[in-house]
C-alpha cells in the first residue's frame, strides 16, 4: 500500500517506516525536522520536508494518492506539555486536525494514531487494560485523548478507519543498527542514563525513590521501538481485512525500576553512571503496567525485543558512538 508518514524521520516513526517497507509498503516520509534525524530516514522511502501545521504542504504532498496515513508527529514531553500547554495544543491538536482534514479531502481511508498510556493518568488499577478509565495527568496525555476522540467522531461522520494504539514506555533502537539518530533534548529515562553513559551528561536525576515498589524507584513497562514497528504494521492489516476501528495497549505486561534500568546500564556499558535521588516528579505514579492481551487477540502482536537486555544493548550500540 501507498502510506504517508507523518514525523517518519523521529525516534519511533523512523523505525515504523523501516518495518513497514520491509514488508513491501510504498513509503513517503513527511516530516518538518524539528525532531527527527537525518540519520533515522530509511533511504529506500520518499521524503518530503513539511509542517503539519502548513495545510498548504499538505495538499501539496497529498496530491500523491495514499491509501493511509500513520501519525507520530507531535510533541511527546509530559512535563513540558505542563509548562508549555500552548505548544502542545498548537502540534498535537491542530496539527493533527490538518492530517485528519486531509485524509479526508484526498480519501485516505487508514489513518494509525500513536497514542499513549498516558490518557489513562494515575493507574486505579494494575495492569491497564483498555477499559481503565481515562484520566489524563498531564496536559500531554490529555492532547493524546483529546485526538483520540475526534478520531472517532471523523470515523462516524466521514468514514474514515483508525487505529489508536496506546505505547507505554517506548525504547531500545533498531536490533539491525540502521537508525543511529540521537533524541533531541531526550526528557525520558533511558536516553537521558545513556547520555550520562557516554558523557554528554555529567548525571542524572532520579526523581523519588520512595515510591511503593521493590527498590523504592518507579516501575514503568518499556517497548522496544522494533515490537511497537510490528504493531503499526499488524493494525494496517487489521484496519484493511476487518475495516473496524481498532484501540489497543502495547506493553510487555512486565515492569523495571529506575534503579533496574541504571544496573543494566551500567552492567552493558561498563561505565559508571552518577545519578541523585531528588524529590519525586509531580504526577508520576509508582508503577505504570500495561494488559496487551487485546493487541494479542485483534491482531496477533506479541513483543519479541523488549527484555531489558536487548533494550539497553541496542540503545548502547548507538549511544557508544558518541562516548566523550
Ligand atoms: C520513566 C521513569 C520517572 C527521567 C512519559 C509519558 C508517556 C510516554 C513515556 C510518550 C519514571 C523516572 C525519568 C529522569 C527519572 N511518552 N525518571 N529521572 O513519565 O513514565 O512517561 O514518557 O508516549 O506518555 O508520560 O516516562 O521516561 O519520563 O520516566 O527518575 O531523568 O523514570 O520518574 O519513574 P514516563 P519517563
Amino acid at each position: 500500500m501507498k502510506i504517508i508518514v507523518a514525523g517518519g524521520a523521529g525516534y519511533i516513526g523512523s523505525h515504523v517506516v523501516f518495518e513497514l517497507i520491509d514488508q513491501g509498503h510504498d513509503v513517503t516520509i513527511f516530516d518538518d525536522m524539528s525532531l527527527g534525524s537525518e540519520k533515522n530516514i530509511d533511504p529506500r522511502a520518499n521524503f518530503v520536508k513539511g509542517s503539519t501545521m502548513a495545510e498548504s504542504d499538505l495538499d501539496s504532498v497529498c496530491q500523491d494518492r495514499f491509501d493511509c496515513m500513520l501519525h507520530f508527529a507531535a510533541w511527546k514531553a509530559a512535563g513540558e506539555s505542563m509548562t508549555n500547554p500552548g505548544k502542545y495544543a498548537k502540534n498535537n491538536l491542530n496539527g493533527t486536525i490538518n492530517l485528519i482534514n486531509a485524509c479526508d479531502r484526498y480519501d485516505i481511508e487508514y489513518f494509525i494514531f500513536s497514542s499513549s498510556a498516558a490518557v489513562y493518568g494515575m493507574p486505579e488499577y494494575l495492569p491497564l487494560d483498555e477499559m481503565h478509565p481515562l484520566n489524563p495527568g498531564n496536559y500531554y496525555g490529555a492532547t493524546k485523548l483529546m485526538v483520540e476522540k475526534n478520531l472517532k467522531w471523523f470515523s462516524d461522520l466521514k468514514g474514515m478507519k483508525y487505529a489508536s494504539l496506546r505505547y507505554f514506555n517506548a525504547a531500545g533502537y533498531d536490533v539491525q543498527g540502521r537508525i543511529t539518530g540521537l533524541e533531541k533534548n531526550p526528557q525520558n529515562l533511558i536516553p537521558i542514563i545513556m547520555e550520562v553513559a557516554c558523557g554528554i551528561r555529567n548525571d542524572m536525576q532520579v526523581f523519588g525513590n520512595d515510591y511503593s515498589t521493590e527498590d523504592g524507584t518507579g516501575v514503568r513497562d518499556y517497548i522496544h521501538v522494533n515490537d511497537l514497528a510490528v504493531a503499526h504494521v499488524n493494525a494496517l492489516d487489521y484496519l484493511v481485512n476487518n475495516k473496524k476501528n481498532l484501540l489497543v495497549n502495547l506493553g510487555t505486561g512486565k515492569g523495571h525500576s529506575v534503579r533496574s534500568v541504571i544496573e543494566k546500564t551500567e552492567e552493558v556499558t561498563g561505565k559508571a553512571v552518577k545519578f541523585k535521588v531528588v524529590d519525586r516528579r509531580n504526577g508520576d505514579p509508582d508503577t505504570i503496567i500495561a494488559i496487551s492481551k487485546l493487541a494479542n487477540d485483534l491482531m496477533n502482536w506479541i513483543p519479541t525485543h523488549s527484555d531489558l537486555d536487548t533494550l539497553i544493548r541496542s540503545t548502547w550500540q548507538v549511544y557508544k558512538e558518541y562516548v566523550r
